[in-house]
């Protein structure tokens, strides 16, 4: 580790209840210490600033992909997952990054983006047509279902494979969570071996019959040469399928809890404010908190030098509450003047889902508070022990 002089040690284990529950309290403390903490638990400095955090996700001296000298041997037993994330832009940086985001982006077109808006309005009313009378989940019910049958929609898979997705999904982001074991393990390198195997053979019939979705726009650059390999396109898929609805979900969820808890419900109901709200939402409460770049090169940042190889934690959370951009940063406040959050990350990784994610929300969070003009909280919604993934368990509410 590079020098550490005047650096502030912080201690906070990421799976401690309280922590999750509320992690600004500790972005709170940490940011006092300035841009730049040494956070014990994970052995990493972590960015708490704005301006920090800004600085480091667009620095081209630092980066996703692991430096080739750190690179180890992976464990057998996980080898189906690392031959999946081996091939995903989000682990690589130029030039393969750079050629796989490019054939992505052609589909993520804001104009082919705002053609899935009656889409989403459509399913959006059909899933509050079948809501109970009694309590029930709304995370499951509406929040989860939105994101993962339009991302369904959009690369072209059916939507009755909505519910192994999310299985698939969930087993493989588990990965990424702070308390991961063995048998997360085990079943992560599981999903990826079923999922691989299902696409590979969904893509060979689609290869037969192709029509107007991301998968036949993929195939098609498989089939022209060496802009896609078979991995990359099986890769490519899986990762857009789980990016696609995982964090948007509690996106949704973290947003209509806070709506709810500050009653702030008419300002999300008028689409004259709705894109104001949802910037707001994005920033106060967003489902991903946690980052990591290496550095690439000695380098010297806010004050610190950084040796090749070090990695640095990017706390997106924690920039979103910086009263160095926001006033009053801990109020919720959908009236807000937009000023570019965190959330979506930034500089080449920045998030490719972006303009759908944002679509979903400013269409699904008016019509839910339109329609369901009574909709509140049975239970205390409660986040589940994932640090850097922060959403909620169940949103069990009443209309
Ligand atoms: C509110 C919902 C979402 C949030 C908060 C979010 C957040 C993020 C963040 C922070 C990153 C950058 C990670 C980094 O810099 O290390 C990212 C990357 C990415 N996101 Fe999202 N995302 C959301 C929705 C989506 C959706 C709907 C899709 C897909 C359709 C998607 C696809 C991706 C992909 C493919 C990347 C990798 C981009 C790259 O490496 O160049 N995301 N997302």
């Amino acid at each position: 580790m590079a020098s550490l002089h005047r650096m502030q040690t912080v201690t906070q284990s990421p799976t401690d209840p309280a922590f999750v529950q509320n992690p600004y309290l500790f972005y709170d403390t940490a940011r006092q210490f300035g841009d730049l903490v040494y956070w014990e638990d994970y052995d990493m400095v972590a960015a708490v600033s704005h301006s920090a955090v800004q600085a480091l996700l667009r620095d081209r001296r630092f980066g996703r992909e692991v430096p080739p000298e750190l690179t180890k041997p992976s464990p057998e037993h996980l080898a189906p997952w690392i031959a999946v994330e081996a091939h995903s832009m989000l682990e690589l940086e130029p030039p393969r990054h750079t050629r796989l985001r490019s054939l992505v982006l052609r589909a993520f077109t804001s104009r082919a983006i705002a053609e899935l808006a009656p889409s989403v309005e459509a399913l959006c009313h059909e899933l509050i047509d079948r809501f109970p009378d009694e309590p029930f989940d709304l995370l499951e019910a509406y929040c989860t279902q939105i994101p993962v049958i339009t991302i369904c929609r959009l690369l072209g898979v059916p939507e009755h494979m909505a519910p192994q997705l999310l299985t698939w999904s969930h087993a493989m982001v588990a990965m990424y969570q702070a308390n991961r074991t063995r048998q997360t393990e085990d079943a992560a390198a599981r999903a990826s071996n079923e999922f691989t195997a299902f696409l590979e053979e969904y893509v060979e019939q689609r290869r037969k019959d192709p029509r107007d979705d991301l998968i036949t726009r993929l195939i098609s650059a498989e089939e022209e040469g060496e802009k896609l390999s078979r991995k990359e396109l099986i890769t490519t898929c899986i990762l857009l399928l789980n990016a696609g609805h995982e964090a948007t979900v509690h996106a949704l969820g973290n947003g209509v809890k806070t709506v709810l808890a500050t009653g702030t419900q008419e300002q999300i109901t008028s689409l004259e404010t709705i894109d104001k709200a949802v910037e707001e939402i994005l920033r106060f409460d967003p489902p991903l908190h946690m980052f990591t770049r290496y550095a690439y090169e000695d380098v010297e940042i806010c004050g610190h030098s950084f040796a090749r190889g070090d990695e640095v934690a990017l706390l997106l959370g924690a920039a979103n509450r910086d009263p160095e951009i926001w006033s009053d940063p801990n109020t919720f406040d959908p009236s807000r003047n937009v000023t570019p959050n965190t959330s979506f990350g930034g500089g080449l990784h920045f998030c490719v889902g972006a303009p759908l994610a944002r679509l979903e929300m400013r269409i699904a969070l008016p019509i839910l508070f339109n329609r369901c003009p009574e909709l509140n909280l049975v239970d205390g919604a409660r986040y589940s022990n994932s640090y850097h993934f922060h959403g909620l368990t169940e949103l069990i509410a009443q209309i």
